[in-house]
């Protein structure tokens, strides 16, 4: 394969979040906070991949994720990759994995639920993590994949 051309510039110091669905770009993004941070973010979207179509990718300079802030993720996210950066170095790679529970994020599928009708945040037990399921702490009601709809 050719050496390709970096679509984004490629930072000195923090974390590149490679391989994220176009369509989750800005969902991954207020998941982590990243729309109320100081650091400097650089982000591309529907750039080209084998992996997926349409890929995003976000780079925040200066930022090392701890994996349980990062794991966040996983939800919208499975295929995520992460390269930790150093003096312009990728110094290691992680992957994302999708926790045992899952707090605020994700809406509980059962509209009678607490957490539907009451200031509560939700919470999940993560039941299945290949196609995802999460089970309500509050109602104990199972949400699938195809109705997970992120807050
Ligand atoms: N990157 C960056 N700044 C650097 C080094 C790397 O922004 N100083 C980015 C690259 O643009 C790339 C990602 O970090 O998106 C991973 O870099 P690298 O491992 O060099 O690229 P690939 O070999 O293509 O990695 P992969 O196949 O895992 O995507
Ligand atoms: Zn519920």
């Amino acid at each position: 394969m050719s050496k390709r051309k970096l679509k984004v510039s490629a930072i000195k110091e923090g974390t590149v979040i490679d391989h994220i669905p176009a369509n989750q770009l800005f969902k991954v993004i207020s998941i982590l906070g990243l729309d109320k941070v100081s650091n400097q973010i650089t982000f591309g979207t529907n750039l080209e991949s084998s992996k997926l179509n349409h890929k995003a990718i976000i780079k925040v300079s200066g930022k090392y994720f701890e994996d349980d802030e990062i794991n966040k993720i996983a939800l919208i996210a499975p295929a995520a990759k992460l390269n930790i950066i150093k003096d312009y170095e990728v110094i290691e790679k992680k992957v994302v994995d999708v926790p045992d529970e899952i707090v605020g994020i994700a809406k509980c599928f059962n509209p009678k639920c607490i957490t539907n009708n009451e200031p509560v945040t939700t919470r999940f037990t993560v039941v299945s993590k290949d196609n995802i399921a999460l089970k309500c702490h509050y109602c104990e009601k199972i949400t699938s994949e195809e109705h997970l709809k992120i807050t």
